[in-house]
């Protein structure tokens, strides 16, 4: 259900029926802000499935009804997520039904419509950034420019276990991000054909945020 990409040994695509049927409605320009959202936080904890499969755990006892057995627990490193505003946003709540007791950080960035350049306008993570893993969430991996701009913040905060988690890349923003960081695990639903001139992805899905909220 998963496919490596020689060119990219830190990108997985998740080839899950579900996650490929999902995304084809979403690419769908007919499909309105509503059934939009849900396939977005539906997709996004599908993928969670997949990117929390290497996630340690550490034994546990528990004690059923009838008597005491060993089980597992996901040790100490305490997940965390952090969407890309605005976007990433409607990733948050699907992987939240997985992972209930994930903390949440936020970046808010946005890219210049005329240079394409990120810029920043909010950061607010969890404290004990060393000890955490954290997934960083934006539906789309375009130039890559916000993506790798949102990982240097946090490894300036002190992380150092980050995963990206995207729903489409653009083979330009997963050279530009897996260059600038080797180590980030990088997540997509789909890996697209190229950028158009505006920087956008095709074929795409449009413009995310705009679908998500219905603005424009
Ligand atoms: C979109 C998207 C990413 C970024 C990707 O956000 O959600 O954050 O563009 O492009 P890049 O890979 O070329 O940096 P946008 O800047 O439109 O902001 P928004 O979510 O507030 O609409
Ligand atoms: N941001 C989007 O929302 N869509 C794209 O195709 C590229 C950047």
């Amino acid at each position: 259900m998963i496919e490596r990409v020689k060119e990219f040994p830190s990108l997985t695509i998740i080839r899950h029926p579900l996650v490929q049927h999902k995304l084809t409605i979403l690419r769908d320009r007919q499909t309105e802000t509503k059934t939009f959202k849900e396939l977005v936080d539906e997709i996004a904890m599908l993928m969670a499935y997949e990117a929390t499969s290497e996630l340690s755990l550490e034994p546990r006892e528990v004690n059923t009804p009838l008597e005491k057995t060993s089980g597992w627990h996901i040790s100490g490193k305490k997940l965390t997520l952090v969407p890309i505003l605005r976007a990433g946003l409607g990733m948050v709540e699907g992987i939240l039904r997985l992972v209930p007791s994930a903390r949440v950080g936020h970046i808010g960035l946005y890219r210049d419509h005329s240079t394409l350049q990120p810029v920043d306008y909010y950061f607010k993570v969890p404290g004990d950034t060393a000890e955490r893993d954290f997934f960083l969430l934006d539906p789309m991996l375009a130039t890559g420019g916000s993506a790798t701009a949102a990982v240097a913040s946090l490894k300036r905060a002190g992380a150092n276990r980050i995963r990206f988690l995207c729903l489409v890349a653009a083979p330009e923003g997963v050279r530009f991000l897996s260059r600038a960081h080797p180590d980030v695990q990088i997540y997509c639903a789909a890996l697209d054909r190229e950028l158009n001139k505006q920087g956008y992805i095709l074929p795409g899905l449009g413009d995310a945020g705009d679908r998500l909220f219905g603005t424009r």
